[in-house]
């Protein structure tokens, strides 16, 4: 009997050992990852391709420039996130007469967010 308890106890702790390893790969590099230099995520850049890579990549105004985002630093990159996240949701970036020009531009509420949520997850965890 105490032997079976044992076994029990044993496959217990392999079988969460093994949750725990296949907890969801996106759960732990966020843990993980938080505040680390990262490139632009796809979804990100695809936006940004919409809406802003006319004038932050072969312009670089206002000191962003996305082919340059990887030689950036952590803080960084961490600031550069929230002021996009800022300048989309006050609707300051992309600038009103470009998106005049080009209404396909315009981020959606979606795009915005999708900053925004981007942002969030790179800005250095509070102690
Ligand atoms: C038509 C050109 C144009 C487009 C398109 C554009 N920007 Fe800008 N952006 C500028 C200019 C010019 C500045 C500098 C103006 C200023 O500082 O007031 C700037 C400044 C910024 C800054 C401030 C940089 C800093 O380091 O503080 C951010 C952030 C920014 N843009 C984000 C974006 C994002 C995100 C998009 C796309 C959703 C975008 N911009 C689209 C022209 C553009």
């Amino acid at each position: 009997m105490k032997k079976i308890i044992k076994i029990t106890a044993a496959l217990t702790s392999v079988l969460i050992f093994a949750a725990m390893a296949g907890m969801p790969v996106s759960a732990q590099s966020l843990q993980k990852t938080a505040g680390d230099k990262k490139p632009i995520p796809s979804e990100v850049m695809k936006i940004a391709q919409k809406s802003c890579t006319k004038c932050h990549i072969d312009g670089g105004m206002g000191g962003l420039k996305f082919t340059e985002w990887d030689s950036y630093t952590q803080e960084k990159q961490a600031a550069k996130a929230k002021a996009m996240c800022a300048k989309v949701s006050g609707k300051i970036m992309p600038p009103k007469n470009f998106v005049k020009k080009n209404p396909g531009a315009a981020p959606t509420d979606a795009d915005i967010k999708t900053i925004c949520d981007w942002s969030a997850s790179l800005q250095p965890v509070k102690k």
